[in-house]
């Protein structure tokens, strides 16, 4: 277990994320994602995945906290929890490729926890560094 996050918030947040998921909107793959993203500052933002008829105009449920967060001038995170699945909850989902990017732009890899849960109580925890290693952020164009 990370020492880093208490027990108490991981079930807050994977608590979060389920009932984020209930609002996925997934006419065309019924994958229905939920996310909940902890500030530095102890707030929690939730997102869920929004689809599109154009398909490629669709949003991850990670995204959604995250543009959620810094549109209201949050930008400084902590943790992640996802939980998803189609009608039963399988399997741990791990964040897509273009999810990984944006929360490396506001976090230093290291210290940044992503949750992957199937319920409050079975989950698995991955630093974004593991999850993107030798990533490209902030500081690679400066
Ligand atoms: N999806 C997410 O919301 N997050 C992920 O990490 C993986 C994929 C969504 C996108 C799409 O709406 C559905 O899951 C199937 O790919």
């Amino acid at each position: 277990m990370i020492e880093t996050l208490e027990n108490k918030i991981i079930s807050e947040l994977i608590s979060k994320a389920q009932i984020a998921r209930e609002f996925a909107y997934t006419p065309y793959s019924n994958f229905k994602v939920g996310a909940a993203l902890l500030t530095a500052e102890g707030e929690i933002y939730t997102g869920c995945n929004i689809e599109n008829a154009a398909y490629s105009p669709g949003n991850c449920a990670e995204r959604t906290a995250v543009f959620k967060a810094v549109s209201e001038g949050k930008t400084s995170f902590k943790a992640i929890a996802i939980i998803a699945g189609m009608d039963e909850i399988t399997d741990y989902t791990s964040p897509c490729g273009m999810c990984r990017q944006v929360l490396r732009e506001f976090v230093n890899p290291k210290d940044f926890f992503v949750i992957m849960a199937k319920s409050t109580d079975d989950y698995k925890i991955m630093t974004l560094e593991e999850l993107l290693p030798m990533s490209f952020g902030p500081s690679s164009i400066q």
